[in-house]
């Protein structure tokens, strides 16, 4: 990545040009294009009289590139019309003549907030990954509420969905987001932190959301180069990333598991979905022997009506479960699509303190290894299981 901010200038008032040339050409934080707008990172441009039309454009830009920071030249100084401007998304606006201080005092505010966002590599982040050991063991719902209990402590959190192309976290949070991870393969030789944020959709409590990638053209553009680029930046602007990777693994949710601190696998109690998980285990233990110390067993639909116990679960895949998530359908659904919280509407329920309870294992330190060194199946799971080992 190009650390230079690149500047894109479209300005005929020859006093006006001279100071903006001067100024940029001046820093060397700074580089000239003369491309499309929408790959710079600043675009200024004079606005002389079709303003409808420059709305238009400065719209079909923004559209293109979010994180574009636009500054209008002009000598329209009414002021609904500059209104008009601001509220498209213009980040700066300046009347003709242009004063030198001005013009450079925004320009080195620019710097500041560019450099500062890009380069926040003191956030020390930690990645937690889910997979589901089946489809719709309620994997994404337990993303969805780690993460929104996360958020509570104000940590700067991003929800990444990996389940490409159905990943419905967002439709859960009921955000509706412009872009999806899609863009971001797209335009990742201009990624940034800067691009990152503007792209994730904001649920209202501020966690942040990165839809899966969505369109049949984009996948092949998501190479595990270009996804493990995604995950860097955002690990150098998050505390906390949960991801959701959906029931299956390819060699994207591979490279994620690596740089992930857990590898949460959830479950349900019942046979076919514990198999799985006990298939997962294997897999990845063989994969990476360093993933047996990460990977963390949570148990959804849980209660004490259960036909198996946490014990006959333990023992039967040889890892402590981790966390047990009580079957609460009725309230889990209520907040389903509407973004509603579960704290907020049921603050005292089993299943809102069993998500809160979970996001504090998660957030403290480490805990110990939790890979049992003797498993000794009971013998009715021993026979259900024995022929897959
Ligand atoms: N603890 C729970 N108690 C009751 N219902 C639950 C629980 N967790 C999830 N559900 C419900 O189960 C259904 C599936 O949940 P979810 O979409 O989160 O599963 P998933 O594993 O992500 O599915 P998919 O494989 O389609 O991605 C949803 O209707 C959800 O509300
Ligand atoms: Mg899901």
């Amino acid at each position: 990545m190009d650390n230079k901010m690149k500047v894109c200038i479209e300005v005929e008032d020859a006093a006006a040009s001279r100071i903006i040339y001067d100024s940029i050409s001046s820093r060397s934080e700074f580089s000239l294009i003369t491309t499309f707008p929408y790959y710079a990172d600043i675009y200024i441009i004079e606005v002389v009289d079709d303003f409808g039309n420059a709305l238009i454009k400065i719209r079909n830009f923004l559209d293109i590139n979010p994180a574009l920071e636009i500054l209008v030249i002009s000598t329209e100084a009414n002021h609904s019309r500059i209104l008009e401007f601001v509220n498209t998304g213009v980040r700066g606006y300046f009347l003709l003549p242009l004063s030198i201080n001005k013009f450079e005092a925004s320009i080195e505010t620019f710097a500041k907030r560019y450099y500062k966002e890009r380069y926040r590599n003191d956030v020390h982040c930690r990645t937690i990954s889910f997979l589901g050991a089946k489809g719709g063991t309620g994997n994404t719902s337990i993303c969805v509420n780690t993460a929104l209990s996360i958020q509570t402590n104000n940590d700067p959190t991003l929800l990444m969905d990996l389940h490409q192309p159905h990943g419905d976290a967002h439709v859960i949070l009921d955000v509706d987001p412009m872009h999806t991870m899609g863009y971001l393969v797209r335009e990742v030789h201009r990624l940034d932190a800067s691009l990152l944020t503007d792209v994730a959709a904001k649920h209202k409590t501020g966690l942040n959301v990165l839809p899966p990638i969505s369109h049949h053209n984009e996948i092949p553009l998501a190479s595990v180069e270009a996804m493990s680029s995604i995950l860097e930046v955002a690990k150098s602007i998050y505390q906390y990333i949960v991801i959701d990777h959906g029931s299956g693994l390819n060699e994207i949710d591979l490279a994620y598991l690596n740089t992930s601190e857990y590898i949460a696998i959830t479950c349900q109690p019942d046979i076919l979905s514990l198999r799985n998980a006990k298939l997962y285990v294997g897999f990845l233990r063989d994969y990476n022997e360093n993933f047996m110390s990460k990977i963390r067993i949570i148990v959804n639909r849980f209660d004490s009506t259960s036909k198996l116990t946490i014990e006959d679960i333990s023992k039967f895949l040889a890892i402590d479960v981790f966390h047990t998530i009580p079957n609460d359908y009725k309230r889990i659904s209520s907040c389903c699509h509407s973004g509603a919280l579960l704290h907020e509407n049921h603050p005292d329920a089993k299943i809102t303190k069993s998500f809160s309870d979970l996001s504090s294992k998660i957030t403290r330190k480490q805990d110990s290894n939790n890979v049992k060194q003797q498993p000794k199946p009971r013998s009715f799971l021993r026979n259900l299981f024995q022929s897959r080992g």
